[in-house]
Formats: C-alpha cells, sequence, structure tokens
C-alpha cells in the first residue's frame, strides 16, 4: 500500500529505546519518569469503592463534576484564582490528551506555534499533524535561562499559540514571576493563545512558588493549563489530567474533546475527587520529592558529574562534560550498556540535536533503587 506519512520524521521515542536497553542490559533504570513505588492504598481503595458503588457508566463530557469542584477548590485554595466547574474544567485522559486536543481545536494549517526547546515531545508532532508550524527557541544548559527579546522577535501575525512548560521537564527549572510577566506583556493586546503545562505544578523545591498562570491576570484571560493526576498522585498509568481556561477558549476545546475521547475513566476520577478533598495529599508532594532529590544529590556529591539542584520536577540533570566529550546519546547507550544504568540524553528534545553533555536522571524511584543508582554514577 501506498500512502505519504502525516509524521515522516517521528520514529521510536527516545523513552522506549533506552528503557528497552536497560531491560535488555539489566540496567536500573532512572530513564523514564514514573514512580516504581505503588499508588497510595487509600487512593486505590477509594477507586474500587468507586466501581462497587456504580461509577462504571460514561462520565459526563466534561468529566466527574465532583472532581471539576475539587479542582476548581484547589485553584482557589493555591491560587485564589476562580475557575467555573461547569464551564472552564475540563478532565481529559493525562496531560498529553488535553495537549493534544487543545492544539487540534486552534493550530490551523500555517499558523505558527512557539515552544521552547528542549521541549516535551508531545508537543511538536500535534502542531504538525494539525499543519501548523512549530517555531523553536533553543535554550541551553545550566540554567536553562529565556532571552525575552529573541522570543518577542519570533512573534508574528501568524503565531497562535505559545506553549510553555514550567516545572520544565526535562530540565528541571522553574520560571520566575518575571518569566511570567514578560510572557504577558509580550501577548498583551494580540489573539495569541498561550498552552501552559503545568503537570509539575506541585512538585517544586526550596520553597519557591509555582508561578501559574492562572496568577497574572491577562495570561489568564489567553490561557489553557494542563495538568496530570499521574505526576501528583503517583501513578501515570491510570492517565487521567485535566484542563482549565477561560469559558470561551474551553468551549472550542470541549467541541473537539467530545469526539475524540468523550469522557475518561469514571471510577478514578471519582476516587480522585474523594482522595483530593485532604490537600495534603497534593501539598505534601514538594516535601516528599525534595527528600529524594536531596537524597540522590548527597550521595553523588563526590562524583565526576556536575549539577545544580533540580529547581522542580523529580528530574535531575547531570553534566557529565568533565567525563567524557561523547554524543549523549552515545554516552547514554554505553552507561546503561557498560555501567547497566539507563538515563535519558536532552540532545533528543533540542532543535537540531544540540548537544550540552547532559542527561536526565528521574528520582521518582524508591530509596532503595536511588542509592543503587548513585552507587554506579560514583564510580564512573
Ligand atoms: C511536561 C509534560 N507534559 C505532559 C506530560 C504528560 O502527562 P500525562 O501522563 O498525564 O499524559 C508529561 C509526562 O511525562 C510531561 O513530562
Amino acid at each position: 500500500m501506498n500512502f505519504n506519512s502525516k509524521l515522516p520524521n517521528v520514529g521510536t521515542t527516545i523513552f522506549t529505546i533506552m528503557s528497552a536497553l536497560a531491560n535488555e542490559h539489566k540496567a536500573i533504570n532512572l530513564s523514564q519518569g514514573f514512580p516504581n513505588y505503588p499508588s497510595s492504598q487509600k487512593l486505590n481503595d477509594l477507586v474500587t469503592k468507586a466501581m462497587n458503588t456504580g461509577y462504571n457508566q460514561y462520565a459526563p463530557m466534561a468529566g466527574n463534576l465532583d472532581l471539576r469542584l475539587a479542582i476548581a477548590h484547589k485553584y482557589e485554595l493555591l491560587y485564589k484564582s476562580s475557575y467555573h466547574p461547569e464551564k472552564e474544567i475540563t478532565v481529559t485522559a493525562g496531560a498529553t490528551q488535553a495537549i493534544y486536543t487543545i492544539i487540534s481545536a486552534f493550530v490551523k494549517p500555517n499558523d505558527e506555534v512557539i515552544i521552547f526547546k528542549p521541549a516535551y515531545d508531545c508537543y511538536q508532532p500535534a502542531i504538525e499533524l494539525n499543519g501548523g508550524k512549530t517555531i523553536p527557541v533553543q535554550l541551553s544548559a545550566p540554567n536553562y535561562s529565556v532571552n525575552w527579546d529573541e522570543v518577542a522577535s519570533k512573534i508574528s501575525p501568524k503565531t497562535k499559540m505559545i506553549i510553555i512548560n514550567s516545572p520544565h521537564n526535562p530540565s528541571g527549572t522553574i520560571w520566575s514571576k518575571d518569566d511570567m510577566l514578560q510572557l504577558q506583556k509580550i501577548t498583551e493586546n494580540t489573539n495569541i493563545i498561550v498552552l501552559s503545562d503545568e503537570v509539575y505544578e506541585h512538585i517544586v523545591f526550596d520553597d519557591a512558588q509555582h508561578q501559574s498562570a492562572c496568577l497574572f491576570s491577562d495570561l489568564k484571560q489567553r490561557s489553557f493549563i494542563t495538568a496530570s493526576f499521574g505526576k501528583t498522585f503517583h501513578n501515570t498509568g491510570w492517565k487521567i489530567g485535566y484542563c482549565c481556561a477561560p469559558e470561551a477558549l474551553m468551549s472550542e476545546f470541549r467541541k473537539v474533546h467530545q469526539f475524540n475521547v468523550f469522557s475518561v475513566h469514571h471510577p478514578s476520577q471519582k476516587g480522585i475527587a474523594d482522595y483530593m478533598q485532604d490537600a495534603e495529599t497534593y501539598l505534601g508532594l514538594n516535601t516528599f520529592f525534595q527528600r529524594k532529590r536531596d537524597l540522590f544529590l548527597n550521595l553523588i556529591s563526590e562524583s565526576r558529574f556536575k549539577f545544580q539542584p533540580s529547581q522542580g520536577t523529580y528530574f535531575q540533570v547531570l553534566d557529565y562534560s568533565e567525563i567524557t566529550d561523547e554524543y549523549d546519546v552515545d554516552f547514554a547507550k554505553r552507561l546503561t550498556k557498560e555501567f547497566k544504568i539507563a538515563s535519558i540524553p536532552l540532545s533528543v528534545f533540542n532543535e537540531k540535536d544540540k548537544d550540552d553533555k547532559v542527561l536526565r536522571f528521574c528520582f521518582a524511584k524508591t530509596d532503595e533503587t536511588l542509592l543503587k543508582a548513585a552507587e554506579v554514577l560514583k564510580h564512573i
């Protein structure tokens, strides 16, 4: 059969490659971004209870109402920001579906979408499948700071959307209030939509504050915020997330959402809604992951890897330039095969495979796994 691929440049992702290599070589796998410890028993029990008490048919298209109320309450509590549970919040099959649906609902052929690289890998294919053009802004290790004049220079009459992500996967950096104000300033009086990917909003370290797009009034009016319960409640396999946005944007979103997924797993939504009644379930995440970050970094402090402590997410970037000048993909593969530890090379998220000699390690792992991993890294 002859057909022209709509995504001719998309192959197997680095996550699949590194995890397969880790399995083959029985390596400690700090490559993929998910926990290797169980999801909370209380939450599991609440989902089971939801199944046993009748939450087994389609949820409303926008999501279980208890969950939307719990999400709205969270925005009031954390940011004093209101989202109407009926009109401005939609539950999705993970943040990935929210992101894909937002892009599909708005990006038309030849529209431009600005993204910051290194970028999470689902943005660009979604833009291109919808005929849009990705306009990259390349950031650099170790700070990944944004030159806002450069961003402003890339805005054109064709700019439909800007996608941002703080806390940032893969670099583990966060945006400051000033960054958000700059973004607000350059989008003011435009029709640019902002997609603010905030899946790591509850994982911010050293008493820093997460700068949600909803905290900035003009930005909020043009923004979708996407979020992931998988990241927050240690169960990435459940694929439950959500997005919120002002009513006019959300009603466009729902035009697509109702036909590409309609509604998502109902008992999980009800279980999460009940679990979230205790705000500590998400507010405790900063401390939980900061302890893991510190454990990992203390253990490798004598190694030849250099680092700036992660500011957010559950990823730590390590600079290996004192060890070798190998290309990062080659070095990551060699570490997996020879030293039995798997990581993710950052060049794959960059423009033209820019190689800053850094690897990403996931510390959402048991202490035992982190101890074993550090023991290996100390001897490289
Ligand atoms: C930055 C970022 N956005 C979105 C997602 C996708 O989240 P979900 O698993 O809820 O689809 C991830 C998952 O790794 C991520 O790191």
